[in-house]
């Protein structure tokens, strides 16, 4: 058990959907905190650096033309396992083969507009908080007074 921190999107497709309630709630309700939160939106290059890795993919384009398309909500979620915990809530890439009762489940349209991101280690984590956010947003840890 490892206690973390990991990048969560809200995409563009889940906010049109009305669906950021939701999506929050079952990141509290499974015990991870949001420590970090801002919506923001996307120009091409900053949805290109983020999905670095992807570039030259058949599904590149699409997912440029998705992630820019109207605001998503970045957030910086703190808790047990947060990396893997996220991805499970989350359900699989492949989401049409992933869990009943799973956000991409229930909010994903394919296998592009999957209504959510989560870093997919500690590593790519780091990387992908301090992508969207500076150290003075986000707050680690906090706890009642
Ligand atoms: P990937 O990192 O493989 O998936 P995940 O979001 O589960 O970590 O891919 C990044 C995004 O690229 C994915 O959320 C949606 C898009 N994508 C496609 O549109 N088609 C595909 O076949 C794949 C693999 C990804
Ligand atoms: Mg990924």
């Amino acid at each position: 058990m490892n206690f973390e921190q990991t990048l969560s999107i809200v995409k563009p497709n889940a906010l049109e959907k009305n669906a950021l309630g939701d999506i929050i709630n079952r990141f509290e309700k499974s015990g991870l905190k949001v420590i970090a939160i801002k919506m923001l939106l996307l120009d091409r290059q900053t949805a290109a650096g983020f999905y670095k890795e992807h570039e030259g993919q058949p599904y590149f384009e699409k997912l440029m033309k998705f992630m820019t398309r109207n605001p998503i909500v970045v957030q910086v979620l703190e808790g047990i396992d947060a990396v893997a915990k996220n991805r499970e809530i989350m359900g699989p890439t492949s989401y049409m083969n992933g869990p009943e009762g799973t956000i991409r489940k229930d909010y994903a349209d394919d296998i592009t507009y999957n209504a959510v991101h989560g870093s997919d280690s500690p590593e790519s984590a780091k990387k992908e908080i301090a992508y969207f956010f500076r150290e003075n947003e986000i707050f680690p840890n906090y706890s009642v007074k």
